[in-house]
């Protein structure tokens, strides 16, 4: 390669880098938004009940290659308008929550705002994933304010307790970089793992309500 086809490359690839950290920007606005919304519900929450429902809050941008391999699995030409128009979860926030209750008061809340518009419920609390995956994932529409206009930003919600996440995390941090299928019998075993992480929930939400009515 010559010197100026050198410089030519290098070029492209320093204005193709700043036209996705350009694009990705919206996507951050979004989740700053987003996380203040939610820390003003959970100081509310403390406020009028003396209780706060959320444990912590995770957010994270998918990067520029994940969204490329994402548009590649899903077969669409990768350009910045099929990211924006088909990938929801390029923001991304997971909500870990005390108890399952709590799950579903944040999810009723965050169904009443108007500010935010939920365009799709996946509910694998309720109905769990085969290997026994938990939570429950919601997309939603968030407006933001740019200098140009207002832009409508996708972004997912996972909603999940301290027990669902501790599984969740562990079973990814098992399979990470494991590409081949794991033998089934320690399938079975991360299934009832995910099992004793449910009565996990269910044993602390009763101790919960049970240490509510003795006060
Ligand atoms: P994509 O959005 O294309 O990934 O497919 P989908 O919409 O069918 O996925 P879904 O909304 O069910 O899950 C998306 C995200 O949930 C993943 O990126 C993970 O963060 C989480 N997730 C889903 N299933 C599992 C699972 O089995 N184990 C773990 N650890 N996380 C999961
Ligand atoms: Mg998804």
């Amino acid at each position: 390669m010559k010197l100026a086809e050198v410089k030519d490359t290098r070029k492209f690839e320093m204005e193709n880098r700043e036209i996705w950290r350009r694009f990705l920007l919206p996507y951050k606005f979004a989740l700053d938004e987003l996380k203040t919304k939610i820390n003003i519900m959970a100081e509310e929450a403390k406020y009028l009940n003396d209780y706060n429902p959320i444990e912590h809050i995770q957010t994270r941008i998918k990067n520029v290659e994940s969204i490329k391999a994402k548009l590649e699995r899903k077969n669409i030409v990768s350009t910045l308008p099929h990211a924006k128009e088909s990938i929801f979860d390029i923001a991304g926030m997971r909500i870990v929550c005390s108890f399952v209750t709590d799950i579903y008061d944040i999810f009723t809340q965050l169904s009443n705002r108007k500010d935010i518009k939920i365009i799709e419920v996946k509910d694998y609390i309720r109905s769990p994933k085969p290997n026994g995956y938990q939570s429950l994932h919601l997309i939603i529409k968030i407006p933001v304010t740019l200098s140009h206009g207002i832009e409508n930003i996708y972004a997912e919600i996972q909603l999940r307790t301290l027990a669902m996440d501790f599984w969740a995390s562990l079973e990814h941090k098992i399979y990470y970089k494991y590409d081949k299928k794991i033998p089934s019998y320690l399938e079975k075993e991360l299934l009832t793992a995910a099992q004793t992480a449910k009565l996990m929930d269910e044993k602390m939400m009763r101790i919960h309500e049970e240490v509510k009515r003795l006060n």
